[in-house]
């Protein structure tokens, strides 16, 4: 009998259920988002994420069964976003997988967000270890060492704001709508250099800081505003996106000197769909030593998805990593402590 895994994503404000045969044949990939509703509040609201993933879940589902063409008695396992992420959004997806996992009786997998992202990888090429994982995400940016298949290790990571979160609080100073990262990424492009910001500074050369870039952009904004100005928002973003990405670079190439053994540069999390970055790290990586591959998930898979949770949860499933029926959420779960599980 084939393999069949169904995944379920709801950590956030996408609800989302794909349906993966075997190793990594996608047949479908269900993404169900909220972003229009939470637009009007200028960024998630928790409560009103939940409810949604509640009303949106079933018809998800059996649209994902449709696009597959499988039914639920054919799937061989049900697997659900764990954490990190929202605790009520979160509960969603996991109260489904359990109940399904139940009634069909068969395994159920727990499956950790960022690694799902960085999985999503597969879906363009096989991962080479050692591997270093760009993270870069809404809600997290980490550089994470693999030295093998399934083992994170954080070797550097953001003192305070994640680089999306700084992305979408800029772009909602400069009057931008939510998400502000892929409006700060269009009108980068029109934009010409003109305004400075500085360069964050951390203790951990592999660490970094958005809290103050953030803090730059508003300065300068008030400043202006007070002095009856306006600003160039296209020359703002310019220089946001400019100083945001080429930070998070520099520290890959940092990475890249002090763990000579790696192979491969892989990237994960919604940040991936940034289109600077998307151009500037394989030039970069490459100037730096050409031996050293470097992937980005397609367009599709960047932010938040089902199918990303999916094929981990494959491989999850052929080293039998089964969860309980009673395995709770985690919305801080650290990408080192799953490792502990896994
Ligand atoms: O991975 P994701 O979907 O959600 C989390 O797990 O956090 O990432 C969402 C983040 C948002 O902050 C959004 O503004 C950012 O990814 N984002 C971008 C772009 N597209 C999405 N940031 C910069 N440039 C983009 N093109
Ligand atoms: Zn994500």
């Amino acid at each position: 009998m084939k393999k069949l895994i169904l995944g379920i994503e709801t950590s956030c404000d996408e609800t989302s259920i794909a349906i993966v045969e075997g190793e990594d044949k996608l047949l479908s990939n269900v993404v169900s988002s909220q972003i229009k509703i939470h637009e009007k509040y200028g960024g998630v609201m928790p409560e009103i994420a939940s409810r949604l993933h509640v009303e949106n879940i079933n018809i998800v589902l059996d649209q994902a069964l449709k696009e597959a063409n499988v039914k639920l008695e054919d799937i061989s396992a049900f697997a659900f976003t764990r954490g990190p992420g929202l605790i009520g959004a979160l509960h969603v997806g996991a109260q489904a997988a359990k109940t399904l996992a139940l009634t069909y009786n068969v395994p159920l997998i727990g499956v950790h967000h960022i690694a799902g992202h960085i999985y999503a990888n597969k879906y363009i090429k096989e991962i080479s270890y050692p591997c270093l994982a760009l993270v870069v995400s809404g809600g997290h940016t980490e550089l994470v060492y693999m030295k093998k298949e399934l083992n994170f290790k954080v070797i550097g990571k953001t003192q305070d704001d994640a680089i999306g979160e700084a992305y979408d609080k800029v772009a909602r100073v400069l009057g931008l709508t939510y998400p502000g990262g892929p409006q700060i990424d269009r009108l980068a492009k029109k934009g010409k250099p003109f305004y400075k910001l500085p360069i964050p500074h951390t203790k951990n050369p592999l660490d970094v800081s958005y809290s103050g870039l953030k803090t730059s952009v508003i300065n300068i904004v008030h400043n202006i505003e007070q002095k009856g100005e306006k600003i160039n928002v296209e020359d703002m973003c310019y220089a946001f996106q400019l100083r945001a990405i080429d930070l998070i670079i520099d520290k890959v190439i940092l990475a890249l000197k002090k763990y000579d053994d790696i192979k491969q540069v892989v990237v994960a999390g919604g940040v991936a769909a940034n289109s600077y970055l998307r151009e500037k790290l394989p030039l970069r990586v490459n100037k730096f030593n050409k031996q050293i591959d470097v992937v980005v998930p397609p367009m599709w898979c960047c932010t938040d998805n089902a199918a990303m949770i999916t094929i981990l949860a494959s491989k999850l499933y052929e080293i039998k990593k089964f969860d309980d029926l009673s395995i709770g959420v985690d919305p801080n779960w650290s990408i080192e402590d799953a490792l502990e599980i896994i």
